[in-house]
């Protein structure tokens, strides 16, 4: 039978329909913590104020110097987050982070940070070699650093999450369209099941998160889909 908390936790990356926050519930009257890369604004912002609601102690990884929205939440939250700098491409930073962080253990690792191209009607041959090492290296390659960067920051018992996307699933690629998003999420989707293959005695759970929108699907992720 699994301990109270990680059996909370392996909930949280059921594939039935769980409610988040019924998902989120601590299962330990200490207080239960995540870390989450990429959480200056947008799905990563509004994640760390779903888990602060929940009464969690929050770390928030943002790349810049500057304010963000995230800053917003430190001030009605009371000490519950903390905030943190990395840009996940560059390895000193992730470094530089797993050095500073190195005496704590979190319950939940969970790397959201991710980018597309401006032109999403862009076919693979047209996309310049530079944007698809742009994109690539921040989609793919970079959370992959980042877990083995920072997986020994997580408790044995706690959990390894990734942001993917719909849009990563082979199978469901009828439409087309945003090809190197795609891909690059489809690459990372494939990186995910090599570490959980490597891992596959250890007792932290592994999550890849892909949104499905029936009808309509928005353009994700925001800024970027802005340049030209
Ligand atoms: N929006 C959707 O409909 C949707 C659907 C499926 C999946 N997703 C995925 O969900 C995640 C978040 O999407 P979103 O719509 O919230 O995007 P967003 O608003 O553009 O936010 C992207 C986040 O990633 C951070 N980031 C980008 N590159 C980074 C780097 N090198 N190092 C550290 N942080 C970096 C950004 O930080 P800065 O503020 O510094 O730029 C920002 O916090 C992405 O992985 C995306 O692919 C989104």
């Amino acid at each position: 039978m699994l301990p109270e908390r990680t059996a909370s936790l392996r909930k949280f990356t059921s594939s039935t329909a769980l409610k988040p926050e019924e998902a989120m519930v601590p299962s330990r009257s200490e207080t239960p913590s995540i870390l989450i890369v990429g959480a200056s604004r947008g799905l990563g912002c509004a994640l760390a104020n779903a888990f602060l609601a929940k009464g969690w102690s929050v770390t928030g990884a943002v790349r810049g110097g500057g304010h963000t929205p995230l800053h917003d939440l430190v001030d009605t939250n009371d000490g519950g987050l903390v905030i943190e700098r990395v840009d996940m491409t560059l390895a000193d930073d992730v470094e530089a982070l797993s050095n500073r962080r190195s005496k704590e253990r979190f319950d939940i690792l969970f790397i959201n940070a991710g980018t597309t191209n401006g032109r999403p009607g862009d076919t693979i041959a047209e996309i310049t070699t530079d944007k698809f090492t742009h994109v690539m290296v921040t989609n793919a390659l970079s959370p992959m650093r980042v877990i083995e960067g920072l997986e020994t920051l997580v408790a044995d018992d706690g959990l390894i999450g990734v942001m993917s996307s719909g849009q990563g699933s082979i199978a469901n690629n009828e439409r087309g369209g945003r090809e190197l998003y795609r891909g690059s999420k489809a690459a990372l989707n494939q990186f995910m099941r090599s570490y959980a293959a490597r891992h596959a005695g250890s007792r932290r759970a592994l999550l890849l998160i892909a949104l499905y929108y029936r009808g309509k699907h928005p353009a994700p992720p925001r800024r970027d889909t802005e340049e030209t």
